[in-house]
């Protein structure tokens, strides 16, 4: 990689970080959504998003659904391709973040390494991965895409919790279990996590 950088130059740009956030009148952050297909990550993205809104946070959301119909539309689902989704994501997240932007990342995202990849792209108060948790059994049932039945049918290779695995979350900042709550509680307790931090921010001011 660093021979490949040899002859390219890092550019400041015309404003940073900084500026960035005081104009939008907030912090820029990353909530990383990660868990099994059916956990809930895009209903509960989505209401974040509109909760913000109301707040009049500005945000993004990277759904690794979405994504995948463009900028990762070269990528499967070997650990290999799974690895340079999530590696993309967490740049892309970078670059809103150094926009002044609230990032909301939604995708299984299954490997710890590649987690702990994205995250160290951040400081420690800016990403906050969010464990949805819920049992394969019932991500199963809810089925919402018919992907388990194609996976279970073998119609689908490396399908996330039954021929590929998911390594659950060891030290995510929030752990939300999806089968025992509806999604705005959900929600709740994400911003409620996100009030404790500006707390502390406006504590070191
Ligand atoms: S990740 O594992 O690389 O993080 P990502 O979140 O981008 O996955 O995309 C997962 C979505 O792709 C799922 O929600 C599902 O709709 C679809 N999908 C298609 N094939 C697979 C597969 N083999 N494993 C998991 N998800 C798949």
């Amino acid at each position: 990689m660093d021979d490949l950088l040899k002859n390219v130059t890092w550019h400041q740009g015309g404003t940073d970080r900084l500026v960035q956030e005081k104009l939008k009148g907030h912090r820029s952050r990353v909530f990383w959504l990660t868990g099994l297909s059916g956990s809930g990550k895009s209903s509960v993205a989505a209401e974040l998003e509109r909760r913000l809104f109301q707040q009049s946070i500005h945000t993004t959301t990277l759904d690794g659904d979405n994504l995948r119909h463009g900028l990762n539309s070269d990528l499967g689902f070997s650990p290999e391709a799974r690895k340079e989704n999530i590696r993309r994501l967490g740049e892309v997240a970078r670059l809103f973040t150094e926009a002044g932007i609230v990032v909301i990342v939604a995708s299984i995202s299954p490997f710890q390494a590649d987690r702990d990849r994205a995250r160290a792209l951040f400081a420690d108060d800016e990403f906050i991965e969010v464990y949805l948790s819920c049992p394969l059994e019932v991500c199963e049932q809810r089925d919402p895409k018919g992907l388990y039945k194609k996976a279970r049918l073998g119609e689908i290779a490396e399908f996330t919790g039954i021929s590929s695995p998911y390594e659950v979350p060891l030290h995510p900042e929030l752990k939300i279990q999806t089968d025992h709550m509806p999604v705005t509680k959900a929600v709740d307790c994400i911003l409620a996590y996100m009030a404790a931090l500006e707390k502390v921010d406006s504590h070191e001011k």
